[in-house]
């Protein structure tokens, strides 16, 4: 934890017309705290537009999607398939039947990890993280281990919270069938080269998994330049409802894969006997879509887009250049992950010596300070960091360097409060 920041950059949005874009961002707290929302890593606010789009499916045309032959149920099925093709366009998808809506990121590790993974990982097959992984990026490469007898070879990190690369080519030298990384990491705010590590596990021959939850919010992200096979996102991190999540796939991966779910939707025609499958994508979405949340998904896409993914992490980069002097300059405090402005997302990690994070954040919230304490489902980090929790803020557009002096105000009344 040794390298220096670089200079401070200078903020490039327009964050007073962003702020006012987003109702729930100019209440107050019961006791008449202003909001200081610094909780995006765990989920984003909703601008108007987001939320316009929804209400004019429910207000407007809202019918079942795919199903119907009146105007309704074709005007609802249009938007969802735009929502479909916006989201393509965002990540650089080849092909919109590669985008397949599910509910969040874990559905969609669970998804690769079902319809994928049940017939490609065989005992004795190696799986290879990383100790950066949240439990949903974990949990079911572990347990499908633990069916099929395959192992799990898990990465890990260097003093300052980036990927050992070492040990990750040494694990591929060893023969890896899946690879299944995070691109920026929920609990230090970690950017993982992925393009690069990507290409190392291709030409080993690994099947690649990238876990963008926290990036496709935050950063510009290409599929086809990472080169992955896989990579999922939830939609409600990314200024769109909870309910909306996405996986791509490469359609050749896709197109030879089991069905997730069974039932509704996902079928071509069914007998007595056999069933066959609908085809790409909705071979993968069984039952009734979420659709209006896909729907807002698709407008999240627009309002980012409009915005812009470089100015958007150029921003966050500001606040967190801003914010992580100030923290390593507060006595007591111990920061973890990146100090390399470079190597990093605006996801900032910390405790304060003497005081455990739950009650740090719970006298930040009579401040009207929200922020995240606890394991942020990465109790393997956590292990690795020596503490079993830290107090996170995280930052998205609309984030103000006033919101960082506020929390750093509420550092020093939580040590009031302790005595420290
Ligand atoms: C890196 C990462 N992956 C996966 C997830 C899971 O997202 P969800 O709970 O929306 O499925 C999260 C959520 O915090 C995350 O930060």
């Amino acid at each position: 934890m040794t390298s220096m920041l670089p200079r401070t950059e200078v903020a490039t949005l327009d964050v007073r017309t962003i702020r006012a874009d987003f109702p729930v961002l100019s209440r107050k707290t019961a006791s008449g705290k202003t909001v200081v929302y610094l909780d995006n890593a765990a989920t984003s606010q909703k601008p108007r537009q987001v939320l316009d789009a929804m209400r004019t499916v429910y207000e407007e045309h809202n019918a079942n999607i795919h199903r119907g032959v009146y105007e309704f149920s074709e005007r609802t099925t249009a938007a969802f398939e735009g929502a479909r093709e916006r989201v393509a366009r965002f990540i650089n998808a080849p092909e919109p039947r590669e985008v397949i809506f599910v509910r969040n990121a874990t559905e969609g590790v669970n998804l690769v990890a079902y319809a994928w993974g049940r017939d490609n990982i065989k005992s004795g097959d190696r799986i290879v993280t990383s100790v950066l992984e949240h439990h949903s990026n974990f949990v079911p490469w572990q347990q499908l281990a633990a069916e099929t007898g395959a192992t799990i070879a898990v990465v890990g990190i260097d003093e300052d919270g980036r990927l050992d690369r070492d040990q990750l080519r040494a694990e591929l030298r060893k023969g890896a069938k899946l690879l299944a990384l995070t691109h920026t990491s929920n609990g230090l705010g970690t950017i993982n080269p992925v393009r690069e590590i990507v290409a190392e596990a291709k030409a080993s021959g690994a099947t690649v998994l990238v876990d963008a939850a926290q990036s496709v919010p935050h950063l510009p992200v290409d599929v086809a330049d990472i080169g992955c096979d896989f990579l999922v996102f939830s939609g409600h991190k990314m200024l769109a409802p909870p309910g909306s999540g996405v996986v791509w796939g490469r359609a050749s991966l896709l197109l030879k894969m089991r069905p997730f779910l069974y039932g509704g939707d996902m079928i071509s025609r069914v007998a007595i006997d056999t069933t066959t499958w609908n085809e790409l994508p909705w071979k993968f979405e069984a039952g009734t879509s979420a659709y209006v949340d896909a729907i807002g998904l698709g407008a999240a896409v627009d309002y980012l887009q409009g915005v812009g993914l470089e100015a958007i992490h150029r921003h966050e980069l500001a606040l967190t250049g801003y914010l992580l002097p100030k923290l390593l300059a507060t006595d007591g405090v111990v920061v973890y992950g990146p100090k390399d402005l470079a190597d990093r997302v605006g996801v900032v990690s910390f405790n304060i010596e003497g005081i455990h994070p739950h009650d740090v954040a719970t006298i930040f919230d009579s401040e009207g300070v929200c922020v995240r304490a606890g394991h942020h489902c990465n109790q393997p980090l956590m292990n690795r960091l020596g503490t079993a929790a830290t107090t996170r803020a995280s930052f998205y557009l609309y984030n103000t360097f006033e919101e960082c002096d506020a929390l750093i105000a509420a550092i020093g009344t939580a040590k009031r409060v302790f005595k420290i």
